[in-house]
């Protein structure tokens, strides 16, 4: 058997290219979750990730993207909050994060926010999990 070894020098790096690029393409969404699942740790002194949790002082965060602000039945909400008419998604929970008073100026929930816009995707993100 002969070896071509010009051909191997060439198609080897050209292989973990490939990897690589296949790697660092999956690889985003799963680090953020992860980032996220530890800047939670901000938010679980009030919230519970899981609806059936004990009570805290805010409320439960399972399945929020998509749920109405203010819209858990069994949680005393701020009668700021209950007069929001909208429907968390990621660009209302941007700018919540960054600032929960610009968005419901008289909320209860007493948190300074998160400048940061790559830490607040990754909460995002984890909080996509939390299902
Ligand atoms: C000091 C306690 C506290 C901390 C820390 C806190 N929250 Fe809250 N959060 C609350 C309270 C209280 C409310 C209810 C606000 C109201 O009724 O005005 C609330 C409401 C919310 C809501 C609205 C939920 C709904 O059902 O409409 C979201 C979303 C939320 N918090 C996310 C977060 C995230 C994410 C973090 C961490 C970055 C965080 N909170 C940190 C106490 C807190």
């Amino acid at each position: 058997m002969q070896i071509n070894w010009g051909r191997m020098l060439w198609t080897a790096p050209a292989a973990w290219l490939l990897a690589g690029a296949a790697w660092s393409q999956g690889a985003p969404a799963a680090a953020s979750v992860d980032m996220g699942k530890r800047l939670f740790m901000r938010c679980a002194a009030c919230h519970e990730a899981k609806a059936g949790g004990p009570a805290k002082m805010g409320p439960h965060l399972q399945d929020l993207i998509g749920r109405p602000a203010g819209g858990l039945p069994n949680y005393g909400y701020s009668a700021a909050m209950k007069s929001k008419k909208f429907v968390w998604d990621e660009a209302q929970l941007h700018a919540w994060l960054a600032r929960p008073t610009a968005v419901v100026p008289g909320t209860t929930m007493a948190f300074m926010g998160m400048p940061d816009a790559a830490e607040r995707q990754a909460l995002i993100d984890y909080m996509r999990t939390l299902k």
